[in-house]
């Protein structure tokens, strides 16, 4: 509908000798913050100097343009001093937007503007030895949610989870295994056991011992491969449990290991382009003259660095997917380090280097503001996390059903865990830091997962009531009725402002909103037995499956009782 506004609004400006383009009037289009203001409005101030005119005066004379266009999705055209206010024909848009809704089903709100072009996502990307952190918990969420919006708009996202399974800490890993390790542990909680020898064995005493096996490592030596393989594979078998929990699946899982093949190729290409640079032993590429330090490429010792296997695996996945965006979700601490990657690509002489974008997440914190990854001085695991969340979640339904049968109460529990967590994360603003509340996240009340789990089922269990299946008349549009259908109606537009700044926040507080409009329609307009039961019906139904979509964006799966 806003796209209607904004074209109507060009027509009749450009009547008035005044070119503008759409994405500029859609900056200035607003949502009046009352129904009596329309539904939609345009402020006039901006164009007085221009004509000379006061701004009350123009919104008059676009006005008298407008109403000469035959409008048929809209009551009337109004202005209110500088401003023109739009009324939508109400009753015909509900009509329009409840049939699509409850027509298209899962396909409510999808697009095929993407043409199947490829984005790629490096996400996740866990660390192998390591204990699955919770900035690798961020980027799953995030990146997932990502991933299904652009499929959603006719794209083919490429999920790639780029393993941290090579560098220095790995000479650590295997000189702490060789001296302090046991296997009996090692199979028993690998990721924990690994850890454990990595911190013994990260200390300066031990620092030459380390580098010694990294560097033996990185000339394939056999005995440092092997226990490298081996540990590689113990750690992903752990990661794939989280991942299974958290109902994530990786198109493609890529290795930092990989890179390292091909590393030299690219080292003589930097070179040919007379990037490269020795510095203090090290190979670097000086980017001082563009504001961004400089980025190490080779050590002093000749191993590869996470900068190179980075720029040797942008390359590859180029070649291979020819894609057209190609997003890291990754931390912000590593911001400056993208922006030294995607330079030293483009320098050399990568054209798509600019379709290469950082889409940054911010840190969980805890209560007291302090960062989350370890507290108390010890390392958080994810199974913790998410042992815990699913017993909160436990407790929260044996309040409301104290009889569930277990197999029941397992699988509840699961699903609200993981809305928790997903929403809890997702309705923020990535780039922000944010506050890792389990106990807030689980709450069946206020702006949480379970929460808009709860609303889903309170529609679901309505329409279980009945059997009217008649098609529905519009007699008289409730004001309640109205404001969730415009809201309703705007789906498909918050799904392509998400896309357009990477950020599932819009969809989740939009869902937030959505639950909160039903909800009050809900209360004010009974449905079962009512004149209006059908569209009142069919309604409850738009609604119902334009949440289901929005949580499927997030992640979230929906359940039909709660
Ligand atoms: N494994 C890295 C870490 O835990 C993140 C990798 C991000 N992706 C990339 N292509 N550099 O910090």
């Amino acid at each position: 509908m806003k796209a209607k506004v904004i074209n109507i609004l060009q027509k009749a400006l450009k009547e008035k000798k005044i070119k503008l383009k759409k994405e500029e009037i859609e900056k200035l289009v607003e949502v009046p913050p009352s129904i009596e203001m329309g539904d939609y409005a345009f402020p006039c101030f901006f164009l007085a100097e221009k004509l000379r005119q006061e701004p009350r005066q123009i919104a008059l004379e676009v006005r008298e343009k407008i109403r000469k266009f035959p409008l048929t999705d809209f009551d009337d055209v109004q202005t209110k001093g500088p401003y023109i206010n739009f009324f939508l024909d109400r009753k015909g848009l509900a009509r329009k937007v409840v049939w699509e809704a409850i027509t298209q089903k899962k396909n409510y709100g999808r697009s095929d503007a993407g043409k199947r072009k490829k984005i790629i996502f490096d996400m996740s990307h866990p660390n192998i030895a390591k204990p699955f952190g919770v900035g690798h918990l961020r980027s799953t969420i995030i990146g997932n949610s990502l991933a299904n919006i652009c499929e959603f708009r006719g794209f083919k996202p490429v999920k790639l989870n780029y393993l941290g399974d090579w560098g220095t800490q790995f000479g650590k890993v295997i000189f702490g295994f060789t001296k302090f390790g046991s296997e009996k542990k090692l199979h028993k909680d690998p990721i924990k056991h690994l850890f454990s020898v990595y911190v013994k064995a990260n200390k300066k005493t031990y620092e030459k011992k380390s580098r010694e096996w990294f560097k033996k490592l990185e000339q394939r030596d056999k005995k440092a491969l092997m226990l490298w393989k081996v540990f590689s594979e113990l750690s992903l078998n752990e990661f794939e449990k989280i991942y299974k929990i958290l109902g994530v699946k990786f198109d493609v899982y890529a290795r930092e290991s990989e890179a390292v093949r091909d590393s030299k190729k690219i080292i003589q290409e930097l070179k040919a382009r007379n990037l490269l640079k020795k510095s203090e032993g090290a190979q670097i590429v000086d980017l001082k003259k563009h504001n961004l330090g400089v980025c190490i490429i080779e050590k002093t010792d000749g191993t590869t660095t996470y900068a190179l296997r980075d720029i040797v695996s942008a390359i590859k996945r180029y070649k291979q997917y020819k894609f057209v965006r190609m997003v890291y979700e990754v931390g912000q601490e590593q911001k400056l380090y993208f922006k030294q990657i995607f330079k030293v690509l483009e320098l050399m002489g990568y054209k798509w280097a600019k379709n290469c974008v950082h889409v940054d997440h911010g840190l969980y914190l805890d209560k007291d503001g302090k960062k989350f990854a370890t507290r108390k001085g010890k390392t958080i695991f994810m199974e913790d996390i998410l042992d815990n969340t699913i017993s909160l979640a436990k407790k929260e339904i044996k309040k409301r059903e104290p009889k569930m049968p277990k197999t029941k109460l397992e699988e509840r529990a699961l699903k609200i865990a993981i809305a928790a967590i997903f929403y809890g994360d997702l309705k923020n603003n990535r780039s922000n830091n944010m506050v890792f509340d389990i106990k807030r996240f689980v709450a069946f009340e206020g702006d949480t997962g379970p929460y808009i789990l709860y609303s889903y089922a309170r529609a679901s269990s309505i329409l279980k009531k009945t059997t009217n299946q008649d098609k529905f008349k519009i007699l008289e549009l409730e004001e309640k009725e109205f404001e969730l259908v415009k809201k309703l109606s705007l789906f498909s537009e918050v799904v392509e402002d998400a896309l357009k700044h990477w950020n599932p926040s819009l969809i989740a507080n939009y869902s937030y909103h959505l639950a909160q409009l039903f909800n009050e329609f809900y209360h004010t307009c009974p449905v079962i037995g009512s004149k209006e039961e059908a569209f009142r019906l069919a309604l409850v139904e738009a609604f119902r499956q334009t949440l289901k979509n929005a949580m499927k964006l997030l992640g979230i799966e929906v359940l039909e009782k709660m």
